[in-house]
């Protein structure tokens, strides 16, 4: 039986962060709404219970509340910054306004150094990030912890075993906040962290089984790290009933299809069919200059491919899909609702419902390291777990304007060489993308005596952790210098290199 930790989410951008530090725990943990009832939540059979903060104030008419049940269920509860203050204000105790709010470092003195903060020291660094805060404990609770501008920083009832936090113990600027979760869920809710990938991969391979029994299921492959993850765990699972599809639609990196190909059959080998596909998809893009339009044909076109190969398999009710937690969660974030269409996102995880499949989703309990970690266990090579992220439309989004097999030739040249050197570079581990993109743009130069007039490549190369934000990264200009060089050199057509120096948001990673 799996131990399970429920977070209830208010509404905080670190809920997902509270997630991933009770996973790495080793305790597997689920986000749920805040308004489920404590019967609802009874049914996911917590062990113990987190409520994250969120940005709203429980002295406000109509702020995020929580079924009182919950907190009378007996179960462990730690509750951060707004959980803190909505414990207080349920079970009696006073939350008043800040007259400002705190943001940032703080010193905080231990007052008692058991339970969540058994073994730490007395005095500790921690983010805050709060308005409101806790005038008076709730009857029964003591003040675990304090600071000068917040005497209540920390309460715990031991009986009920119902705890708080004002700071953030999620964040890495809060160094010993790790411990003080453990000590929450080991210490306090008895847990034993238990929930390794090998496990994880051992539920998996059961459960695909029994949900499969003996059809054919077929995965969309796309070389990246999530599509291969789940051929290789269905692989694992029902061996030969698994087919991968892999469409080559002519706008993958210099050797992509060759080394997708030879990790399949060689490294790691699976049932793999690759489908040329390229003057389909070429001929579609001809003419399209829109990156909206572009997206959408390549879309289409990756739709009619897949589906005429898929029908070629007999017996193929399942089909694959590498959707991930972070997916689950945004369809339904407190925060959600509409959101602006910045891109039409296309990848091999969105393949629509008509193509008459039933669906199978195996990481959708995982955040992308998770995924990372499960393909590591499941024996996939450093080279495709190393691999960067790469959009689904391809290099059809890094050549801006028109997209021909010439403007791929050049760009997938001076692409090679930006991965070649940032790859030699000790700056490797640090990059999420590193990539060229050709502009429609020719300019001036000269070489030798001759004058060149030939077109830009600019370089991108960020630093990101999810790829919803990302930093350009401060690449030492020796190696800018060598990328450049080398381009211009190397890369016929091109005889201009720049650096990208703009961060997401405002701008995106992709160009287009
Ligand atoms: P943007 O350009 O939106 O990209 O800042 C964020 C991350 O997503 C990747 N990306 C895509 N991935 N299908 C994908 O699977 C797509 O259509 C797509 N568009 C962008 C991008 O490379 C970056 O890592």
């Amino acid at each position: 039986m799996r131990e399970i930790a429920a977070i209830l989410d208010f509404g905080s951008q670190y809920t997902q962060l509270i997630a991933r530090r009770v996973r790495e725990a080793g305790v597997y943990c689920e986000i749920v709404d805040h308004t489920l009832t404590a019967s609802d939540i009874e049914k996911i059979k917590p062990r113990a219970i987190i409520l994250s903060g969120g940005p709203s104030s429980v002295l406000d008419a109509g702020s995020p509340d929580i079924d009182p049940a919950v907190l009378a269920s007996g179960l462990p509860i730690l509750g951060i910054c707004y959980g803190i203050q909505l414990i207080t204000k349920k079970l009696g105790g006073a939350v008043i306004r800040g007259t400002r709010g705190e943001y940032g470092p703080a010193t905080i003195d231990v007052l008692d150094p058991q339970t969540i903060f058994h073994g730490l020291d007395r005095s500790l660094d921690v983010w805050m990030s709060h308005g409101d805060q806790v005038e008076s404990v709730p009857s029964g609770f003591s003040v675990l912890a304090s600071t000068d501008s917040c005497p209540v920083a920390a309460i715990g009832d031991d009986d009920r075993r119902i705890y708080g936090v004002q700071f953030h113990p999620e964040v890495v600027h809060t160094p010993f906040g790790t411990e003080i979760l453990r000590n929450f869920l080991f210490r306090i809710a008895g847990l034993s962290g238990d929930w390794t990938m090998s496990r994880f991969i051992e539920e998996s391979v059961e459960k695909i089984r029994r949900q499969t029994d003996r059809s054919t299921v077929i995965c969309a492959l796309s070389g990246g790290i999530d599509s291969s993850v789940v051929a290789a765990l269905i692989d694992r699972a029902i061996g030969h009933r698994m087919k991968a599809i892999f469409v080559d639609n002519g706008l993958l990196r210099k050797r992509e299809v060759e080394e997708i190909r030879s990790i399949f059959t060689e490294d790691y080998p699976l049932d793999i069919t690759v489908i040329d596909a390229r003057r389909e998809f070429l001929d579609a893009l001809k003419g399209v200059t829109d990156p909206e339009e572009k997206r959408k044909v390549i879309g289409k076109v990756f739709i009619d491919v897949f589906r005429r190969e898929a029908e070629k398999v007999s017996d193929a009710h399942f089909l694959a899909q590498g959707t991930l937690y972070p997916d689950v969660i945004e369809s339904r974030s407190v925060r959600g609702g509409p959101s602006a269409t910045i891109k039409s996102h296309h990848n091999v995880g969105g393949l629509p419902k008509e193509l008459g499949f039933e669906l199978i989703e195996p990481l959708k309990e995982l955040f992308k390291d998770e995924v990372r970690r499960l393909g590591r266990e499941l024996g996939l090579p450093p080279r495709l777990l190393e691999r960067m992220p790469f959009p689904g439309p391809g290099l059809a989004v890094r050549v801006i304007g028109e997209v021909t097999e010439d403007n791929l030739g050049v760009l997938r040249k001076a692409d090679a060489i930006v991965k070649e050197e940032i790859r030699k570079s000790e700056h490797y581990r640090d990059i999420w993308q590193a990539f060229a993109v050709l502009l429609p743009v020719r300019t001036v130069g000269v070489m030798g005596d001759e004058r060149t007039y030939a077109n830009v490549i600019a370089l991108r190369i960020v630093a990101s952790q999810d790829g919803m934000t990302a930093d350009w990264v401060k690449v030492p200009y020796d190696i800018l210098g060598r990328i450049s060089a080398r381009i211009i050199n190397e890369v016929r057509g091109v005889n201009r290199v720049v650096y990208d120096i703009s961060s997401k948001p405002p701008s995106t990673i992709e160009w287009e």
